[in-house]
């Protein structure tokens, strides 16, 4: 089987950055761009972020286009930072990038890229909707090229982790996401109700910290001041791997327990704005417009997680000549990349 072919929307982010990782240590992924958007931290330290942990993973080929500054709608929450830091990226201390976004906007370059390959790419939305939204608004037709659109937000039977009721991504841009959701796109939703039982836990960063490895040490600082959140508001050692849970539906889909139903999200503007529910006694009368996945075997895909982060124990070096050997093979990332170092 050829490894499925990706773009990842993505604000980082810890557990965005983790899905970066996960995505390059997974033999059936193919990570072929980014795409930053505002979420966690501003535009510019998402996409800074973004650009700097693919240098360090010694994939500095994948293409980064930045994306929207604001939600559609509501003003920008800044919370993201009390979580991932201020500047988004936990306790690591990244050098600048020395690649450059490319110069497409990332509406633009998502339109080019699924409508130039109707059906091959799979998109990742692990930040607020955004770009997302603006780019099925410009071009109705990414519908229908989109092969499957996996989202990690929404709180279904759980709370919310912004309001008692919404969760973050969600809640950032709802309206986004009502586009979204209601767009006739395949989607497979993530949400908080199956993220929660994917803990990383303190022991399991000291057991990845066996090795010596520059990615383990990455893992370490990142998610420390993640992991000192949760204990305080949580009360448990440890962190959700929300973002990194979407490629389950990739490496591991049996891990997860997955329902069709309809989904929506309260735009109205009152105290459950940006809550995300599902019609389960199909009161409405309306079709199912998405998978949601209400369960998973937590433990299974944490361990799954290590496993493939541990393989990297040689550091970056493992990851690139498979890197190099799928963008040989694929003609359009190699003209992107060199149309980046044109610039
Ligand atoms: C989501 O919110 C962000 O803080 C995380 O990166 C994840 O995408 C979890 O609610
Ligand atoms: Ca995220």
């Amino acid at each position: 089987m050829p490894p499925t072919r990706i773009i990842i929307d993505t604000d980082p982010g810890v557990d965005d950055a983790l899905t970066f990782l996960l995505a390059l240590a997974s033999p059936e992924i193919q990570l072929e761009a980014l795409t930053t958007v505002q979420g966690n931290v501003a535009i510019e330290k998402t996409t800074r972020n973004a650009l700097s942990v693919l240098e360090f993973l010694k994939a500095g080929d994948i293409p980064v286009a930045r994306g929207c500054s604001r939600p559609l709608v509501k003003a920008p929450h800044a919370s993201g930072e009390a979580v991932h830091g201020s500047g988004g990226m936990g306790r690591t201390n990244l050098p600048d990038p020395a690649s450059k976004p490319i110069e497409a906007h990332a509406i633009d370059y998502l339109i080019e890229r699924f409508m130039a390959e109707p059906k091959q790419i799979s998109l990742f939305a692990i930040g607020p909707l955004t770009n997302v939204a603006l780019a099925i608004r410009k071009e109705p037709r990414i519908v229908d090229a989109v092969r499957e659109l996996v989202i990690m937000g929404g709180a279904i039977r759980s709370g919310g982790n912004i309001t008692p009721l919404a969760e973050f991504n969600v809640h950032e841009d709802p309206h986004a996401a009502h586009i979204v959701f209601h767009s006739g796109i395949p989607i497979t939703l993530i949400p908080l109700d199956s993220t929660y039982k994917c803990l990383l836990t303190g022991d399991d960063i000291e057991r990845l910290n066996k090795i010596d490895s520059s990615i383990a040490r990455f893992v370490r600082d990142a998610t420390a001041d993640y992991m000192a959140f949760y204990l305080k508001y949580e009360g448990f050692n440890g962190c959700a791997l929300h973002d990194p849970l979407t490629l389950a539906a990739i490496i591991a889909p049996e891990l997860l327990t997955l329902e069709e139903h309809y989904v929506s999200v309260d735009i109205s503007g009152g105290v459950s704005t940006g809550k995300t529910y599902a019609d389960f006694m199909k009161v409405s009368k309306q079709p199912a417009n998405m998978k949601v996945a209400l369960d998973v075997k937590g433990r299974e895909f944490v361990e799954l997680f290590l496993e493939r982060i541990m393989s990297l124990r040689g550091g970056v070096a493992r990851i690139a000549p498979r890197r190099r050997s799928n963008l040989q093979a694929d003609g359009e990332i190699a003209s992107s990349r060199r149309s980046r170092s044109s610039q």
